[in-house]
């Protein structure tokens, strides 16, 4: 989703922005734009499509300067056009790009356009640039500008600002999406995501709500909400500077599947070096779980699959309340809080806009304790949660998430596990048990991840199929939930997934020849009854495709496609399912030539509402 980045230098930073816009390329855009301050004038270059065509467009305009702000838009207001994309700009050179959505837009674009102001994008954006503006023509003092300006504005906000009649000096503030510092040796930089600084510096600072920064060559000054000065700590960034490469893999989500056995290994590392104690999560981990007498677990998309499979864990092994929330509906319900909740959110980027307000909802109800599982060091929920575990993944640039939600599970049954030791209710037998299923784990997948030819096969069928349904029962249901936004997401293969005790109830109906069902078919104790399911989908003449354990006995037969994993994997036995969906929904994607890495219409990082 949008992206920032800003510099000031004694250099040109036009290779310093477009080279930060590169670097946030992976979280999805649809235009992108830069605009420079030299020798007073302000000149800007904006375009539809790729960075690298931005770039291309700078150098063959010779646009150079020390001082400049950047962005790469994902459409929100106003469709994908070069009128739309950022710097947005107003008299006198003032240009501002901004993330996030300003909700009382439409009321200060009229009041604007009475005091003569003419808009040529539908952004709520250029409402900043002309109410910055505004508040400049009346004392030609620009951050005062800003100040007043953004005191007017409703909604979410990262904006920086840049004048032409003030070519030493650049602004920014923050009230609810993410803005960082970075400090170089003599130069300063901006920008809405780390990753995009890293080639410069890794000595950072995080603005907190309602700061307003301003930049020169001599340094920053920061003002908090209340305009008094105030120091934010700087801190060295741990993030890898090296840009993932593809290597053999035709996309990042290929790439990041077969990644999976070497996510898992590192995620858990520390769990079998140190065992099932609280201090993995925190300092304070210890004191805050001895505290808890239930969870709650909040997150958005493939995250919130991961927080249904640990539902089902944390209440089956700890015996503690426990249940998912979908984080777009918490923050907005009018839910009874029980401050000896923990808050347990999941993200792979920790910054998504609903569940960093979901986290703050939470807060502001009186939960004390919260925990991140997140796979982003730095992240705004990392920052905001009193515990912290950190999914060792490796950066994940497929929008779809695959190694993201595998290491979140074993992340999250880690913690199922801890809780029960911490309660009491942990057998010395079954702690070893546990143990063993984290080591084994990364073997499992690499061998379902040996099984890919027969999925191709599988996606050769899919690939011209315009429905599917998706089975599975228990744990692994979310399972099967997780399968079909998979296809959905990357094939646009319209996909549903229910609890299979379910179908007779509606979905049966939709069973005929044309639509595939696939059935996620572990040998557990709800196996007979998933049969029982399943043959009802076979009477309607229905094509079923089953992934059944080498242990729970279904051949192949008119009408049903098998494929055998490995014996049942027992209590990670979600961990092993959700691979072979991966796979499938790549290679139907693959067959019918969609944008894997980037499905339309999709962000990897949804940092607006
Ligand atoms: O970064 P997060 O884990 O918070 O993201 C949540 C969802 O936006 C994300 O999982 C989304 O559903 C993926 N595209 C699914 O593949």
């Amino acid at each position: 989703m949008c992206g920032i980045v800003g510099a000031v230098s004694r250099r040109d930073v036009v290779p310093i922005l477009i080279d930060g816009l590169k670097r946030l390329e992976y979280r999805g855009y649809d235009s992108a734009g830069i605009a420079i301050v030299s020798n007073g004038e302000l000149r800007r270059v904006r375009s539809v499509g790729r960075v690298a065509q931005l770039e291309a467009e700078a150098r063959a305009q010779q646009v150079s300067g020390p001082l400049g702000i950047a962005h790469t838009r994902w459409a929100t207001h106003g469709v994908p056009h070069i009128r739309n994309a950022h710097p947005h700009q107003s008299l006198d050179g003032i240009a501002v790009v901004h993330n996030g959505i300003i909700e009382n837009h439409e009321a200060l674009r009229l009041k604007l356009q009475q005091q003569g102001y003419v808009f040529e994008s539908e952004t709520d954006t250029e409402v900043i640039a002309h109410l910055v503006h505004s508040c400049y023509a009346r004392h030609r003092d620009l951050a005062r500008a800003v100040r007043e300006a953004i005191a007017q504005l409703e909604g979410a906000y990262a904006i920086a600002v840049v004048c032409a009649q003030v070519p030493d000096r650049m602004l920014a503030a923050r009230r609810g999406s993410p803005l960082l510092l970075g400090l170089g040796d003599g130069e300063y930089f901006l920008a809405s995501d780390a990753a995009a600084l890293i080639s410069e510096t890794r000595k950072m600072l995080y603005l907190e709500e309602g700061d307003v920064v301003e930049l020169t060559l001599e340094g920053y000054l920061i003002t908090d909400a209340d305009g008094h000065p105030a120091s934010r700590a700087p801190h060295i960034s741990e993030l890898s500077a090296e840009t993932a490469e593809l290597g053999p893999y035709a996309h990042y989500m290929q790439k990041e599947i077969a990644e999976q056995p070497r996510a898992l290994a590192d995620t858990v590392e520390k769990v079998l070096a140190l065992g099932f104690v609280p201090e993995l999560f925190g300092q304070n981990g210890a004191e805050t779980l001895a505290s808890i007498d239930s969870v709650m677990l909040v997150a958005c998309g493939t995250s919130y699959h991961a927080a249904m499979v640990a539902r089902y864990w944390i209440e089956q092994i700890a015996r503690v309340p426990c249940w998912a929330e979908v984080a777009s509906e918490y923050r907005y319900r009018d839910a009874v809080h029980d401050p000896a909740t923990l808050i347990v959110t999941i993200s792979q980027s920790g910054e998504t806009a609903d569940t960093l307000a979901a986290l703050k909802h939470a807060q502001a109800c009186g939960h004390r304790h919260s925990l991140a599982v997140c796979n982003v060091p730095e992240s705004a929920l990392t920052r905001h949660s009193t515990l912290t575990f950190l999914t060792r993944a490796g950066m994940e640039i497929g929008v779809a998430s695959t190694k993201a939600f595998t290491t979140q599970l074993v992340a999250l049954f880690a913690f199922a596990v801890t809780l029960a030791k911490l309660k009491g209710r942990l057998s010395p037998a079954a702690e070893t048990e546990y143990l063993d299923a984290l080591r084994r784990i990364p073997n499992k997948v690499q061998h379902v991840l040996n099984l890919e030819p027969q999925l191709q096969l599988w996606a050769d069928r899919f690939a011209s199929k315009r429905h599917a349904l998706f089975l599975g029962r228990g744990v692994h249901y979310p399972i099967a939930l997780e399968g079909s936004l998979k296809l959905k997401e990357i094939s646009y293969i319209h996909a549903e997934a229910y609890p299979a005790g379910e179908l007779k109830h509606g979905p049966l109906a939709l069973v005929d020849a044309e639509m595939p069902v696939v059935a996620v078919a572990p040998n557990d104790a709800l196996l007979e009854k998933l049969k029982s399911n399943l043959q009802e989908v076979k009477a309607r003449g229905g094509e079923l495709y089953v992934l059944a354990d080498n242990d729970s006995q279904f051949t192949s037969e008119e009408g049903i496609h098998v494929i055998r994993m490995p014996d049942h994997e027992g209590i990670l036995s979600p961990v092993v399912h959700v691979v072979p969906l991966q796979l499938l929904a790549y290679h139907a994607a693959c067959r019918k030539g969609t944008d894997v890495d980037k499905p339309r219409n999709l962000a990897k990082s949804v940092t607006v509402e």
